[in-house]
């Protein structure tokens, strides 16, 4: 088996694992959470499942990036960054890009303290704003790997 197909293999199973994470948290998770009646165990929930799931979204992303810029340098295919006919390049990009900062930076440094704080003053206000913040990433996630199957193997929205 060739290494870019390896590659393939790992960046799809990675995807799979990771943005099907996100999935369950958005359709599954949240609105569960929602449902609980006490504050604090709203918290709790959250940030025990949330947590977990954010070491293995950390471990996915990675795979993801190394895997997909691996097949980039595989292909020579780095001038597709040039042509807009590729949007599902950029937008795969995009989307590792706005869940690395996330996941490496935002969380562990401010997102987890502002949660902490709103989440106590404003429970319902901050998991709706949450869960609509989870829906968007999902939305977009979901569109860039529509994109990025059609466009791999050969249909261009605009010729
Ligand atoms: C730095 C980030 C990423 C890079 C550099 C990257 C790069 C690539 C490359 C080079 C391919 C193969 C294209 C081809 O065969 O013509 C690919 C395929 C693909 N990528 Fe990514 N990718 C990244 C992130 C993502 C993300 C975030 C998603 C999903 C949300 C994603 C989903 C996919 C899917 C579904 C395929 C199609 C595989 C197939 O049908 O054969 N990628 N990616």
């Amino acid at each position: 088996m060739e290494n870019i197909t390896i590659a393939r293999i790992v960046h799809i199973i990675a995807v799979i694992l990771w943005i099907g994470g996100v999935s369950m948290v958005t359709t599954v998770l949240i609105p569960a959470i929602k449902k609980i009646k006490s504050k604090e165990e709203q918290i709790k929930t959250f940030e025990t499942i949330e947590g977990k799931f954010a070491i293995q979204a950390k471990i996915t992303t990675l795979l993801t990036g190394l895997s997909g810029f691996y097949m980039l340098y595989e292909m020579n295919a780095w001038s597709r960054y040039l042509d807009y006919r590729f949007w599902w390049l950029h937008s795969m990009t995009l989307v590792w890009i706005i869940f690395s900062l996330i996941l490496y930076i935002l969380e562990p440094y401010i997102l987890h303290k502002v949660f902490a704080k709103y989440a106590n003053k404003a429970p319902d206000k901050t998991f709706r704003i949450m869960h609509q913040l989870h829906w968007v990433l999902l939305v977009i996630s979901l569109i860039t790997t529509a994109g990025a199957v059609a466009g791999s193997h050969g249909w261009f929205w605009v010729k």
